[in-house]
């Protein structure tokens, strides 16, 4: 083999292996830059030398779905999508045709709601989950097995019984309205890109290759559909209250209809009662009851016979815009806010609607004094979906993006790669400056009483407090100088300030307003880096070591310490003895019990998360590895440990232990 078939044949053996610590194992072991200079290597040598191509190499994974971390698997029976209608009348026809299709035989219906989330397979063996793929292509998805046993409600072991030795179960996967509020709350508090609906977020979500952080979000699941060689009975309703007793979440509002009138009833009733519902709903699905009569009625290429869904009219409204604003986010971000006259939607009056970045508003292609249309499709910011040209005022002038900050008036820029156009006037532009501020004052970050978003404008007005670090210069005196303060808000106030030098380091990292720094990743690094001095030192290459730490947020933190403001921001907190290391006690529990020993994690646990065990294993003088060699001396296994590895390691003679063995070894 020549020279170049070499370096093509380790290049590709490496870039696999990397592929799988990275997405598989999610413990990268080089970083970003190291796989993509490998990866750009070998494109150019096989640009060099074609007939060393080969479909399989790493290199023609990209750009692809492929490869995004998860293993597919073919359905065993192809996940089709349903037809739907907008209208009664035509479920009506449905039912028509139906009846038609099967003479003499007036077939029952079941009505239940159609579930707005992301569909799911799951497969059950001896009672016991296997294995859970989404959707995908229809004929094949993506294995999510590890991301859908943290969902509470899936039973991974079967309850009661009668239950076939094999079947297929699948329903939807949704994020319930409290949890999506919660994450896009928390979201757009630090400035992360809102999911639009419910939907995105559980799918999203499902395929995030972090199954703690999958947990953390509280999904759901309902199902609706059992396929298999012998189920229980013979009917859909039947098998569904059956998945009911096994433990699945089956929805209560599943019914049986036998009659025109009963499914016009069940339309306007569910209309009204959707809306009382913790998770979104889409509609409502109608199927034929009786497995027999759907076997007869078949499938066309796309959907089956046996099933018609009707979907709701999404709940919007019709206004008049009154005004474009670009509100300036403490990070620069830049967002179009239509101001409209006042309508009443689902409950609330909606005056302010987003229209998120300029090119969903080049999209809308609004002009002014539009009628718009606003959805409140559950989000909890309305939107702006659409907008009736029809009624549009003759000449009215398009409503055009800002090139300059509309605060200060420098030219915006929009990096790369990016929706959001962004002010780069960091120190003069106020509302970054005042936004900075209240953000680093909330409750999750430095939580200083008595400061809100007016006082934070006249701390900056009066020329008091310009930056963070002078909120710790403050005395009652100077505060008591400002207009509407008395003693007693300036003393809240003065004790606020020093009582938050006893905020934790991981949220004092967090309430810096660092680039794409958010709550989880400020935990992530302050606990890698231990204090802010290695923090400050650290290079990008070391940060991508941090496990959730991409490059962007590495190119972020180094970027930030490299300003000398920040700096100077830095040690004038230090100074007034604000929090600069993880606290001693979590340094000082330590031992030694481990010896060396190093250990892969797999699996799900119950009394810790993996996070919590890997650090569990480092404060215990252990080490953690990705993925298990000869060298391995301990396996921790969780409840979903994957096959393939138990294999391997039980080849390897390498000891599996649970939690609780684990914990016994490190009392
Ligand atoms: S039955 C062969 N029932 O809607 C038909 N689907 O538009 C199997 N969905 O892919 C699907 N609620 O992800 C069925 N009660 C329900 C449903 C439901 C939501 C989803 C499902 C499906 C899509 C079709």
């Amino acid at each position: 083999m020549n020279d170049a078939a070499k370096r093509v044949e380790r290049l590709r053996r490496e870039l696999n292996e990397h592929n799988y610590r990275y997405y598989v194992e999610n413990s990268p072991v080089v970083s970003d830059r190291e796989f993509d200079d490998m990866m750009h290597e070998l494109e150019a040598l096989e640009r060099e030398h074609p007939e060393l191509d080969d479909e399989l190499s790493p290199t023609h994974r990209v750009g692809s779905d492929l490869g995004k971390g998860f293993l597919q698997a073919g359905h065993i029976y192809p996940m089709l999508s349903l037809g739907n209608t907008y209208s009664p009348e035509e479920v009506e026809q449905w039912l028509d045709r139906t009846r038609k299709a099967i003479p003499g035989e007036a077939p029952d219906v079941v009505g239940e709601l159609k579930f707005d989330g992301t569909g799911i397979s799951l497969i059950y063996e001896q009672g016991r989950l296997v294995r859970a793929v989404t959707r995908g292509d229809g004929s094949r998805g993506d294995v999510v097995t590890d991301n859908v046993k943290t969902i509470r409600s899936i039973p991974l072991q079967l309850r009661g019984g009668g239950w076939p030795d094999f079947f297929e179960i699948r329903g939807e996967i949704v994020m319930p309205w409290k949890e999506f509020e919660r994450l896009n709350a928390e979201r757009e508090f630090n400035e992360e890109p809102l999911f639009a609906n419910p939907r995105n977020a559980a799918a999203g979500t499902l395929k995030l290759l972090n199954p703690a952080e999958v947990a953390r979000r509280g999904l759901d699941a309902y199902f609706y559909y059992m396929l298999g060689e012998d189920l229980p009975h013979a009917t859909h309703y039947d098998n569904m209250q059956a998945a009911r007793a096994w433990g699945f979440k089956v929805s209560d509002h599943m019914v049986r209809l036998r009659s025109e009138a009963d499914v016009d009833a069940y339309i306007s009733r569910m209309d009204a009662e959707r809306r009382q519902l913790p998770v979104a709903t889409d509609g409502l699905v109608f199927k034929v009851d009786s497995l027999r009569q759907q076997l007869n009625l078949g499938f066309t290429a796309k959907s089956p016979r046996w099933a018609i869904a009707y979907k709701f009219a999404a709940e919007r409204a019709r206004t008049r815009l009154l005004s474009v604003s670009f509100d300036v986010g403490r990070m620069g971000t830049v967002t179009p806010v239509a101001n409209l006259e006042p309508v009443q939607l689902s409950g609330t009056v909606v005056r302010r609607a987003s229209m998120h970045n300029e090119d969903i508003m080049r999209q809308l292609d609004v002009h002014e004094g539009d009628m718009l249309y606003v959805e409140k499709g559950g989000e909890i910011i309305p939107k702006i979906v659409d907008v009736d040209v029809d009624a549009r005022r003759p000449g009215a002038a398009p409503v055009r993006f800002v090139s300059h900050c509309p605060a200060c008036g420098t030219p915006l820029v929009r990096v790369e790669g990016e929706a959001a156009w962004v002010c780069p006037d960091k120190w003069g532009c106020v509302p970054q400056i005042t936004g900075r501020v209240e953000h680093f004052v909330g409750r999750r970050m430095m939580n200083i009483d008595g400061i809100g978003a007016e006082t934070v404008s006249a701390l900056f007005a009066s020329g008091l407090v310009r930056g963070i670090a002078d909120l710790y210069d403050l005395s009652v005196d100077s505060l008591m100088s400002l207009d509407g303060i008395a003693r007693k808000g300036a003393v809240r106030i003065v004790d606020g300030v020093r009582a938050s030098c006893d905020v934790p380091f991981e949220r004092v990292v967090y309430a810096l307003s660092i680039p794409y720094v958010g709550e989880t990743t400020a935990k992530k690094v302050a606990r890698a880096a231990g204090n802010i001095d290695r923090l400050m030192a650290m290079s990008e290459a070391e940060l991508t070591a941090i496990e959730d730490v991409g490059p962007r947020i590495a190119a972020g933190i180094v970027e930030y310490f490299s300003v000398p403001a920040n700096r100077e921001t830095v040690e004038r907190l230090r100074a007034a003895g604000v929090c600069m290391a993880v606290p001693e006690a979590d340094t000082a529990e330590t031992s030694d019990s481990l010896g060396g020993k190093s250990f892969v994690i797999s699996g799900v646990f119950e009394h810790h998360s993996r996070d919590e065990y890997k650090e569990l294993i480092e404060r215990n003088g252990g080490r953690n590895v990705g993925s298990i060699s000869k060298k391995t001396d301990y396996v921790l296994a969780g409840a979903n440990m994957g096959p393939a590895k138990l294999e391997k390691a039980q080849k390897l003679g390498i000891p599996v232990i649970g939690e609780d063995e684990f914990l016994a070894m490190i009392e």
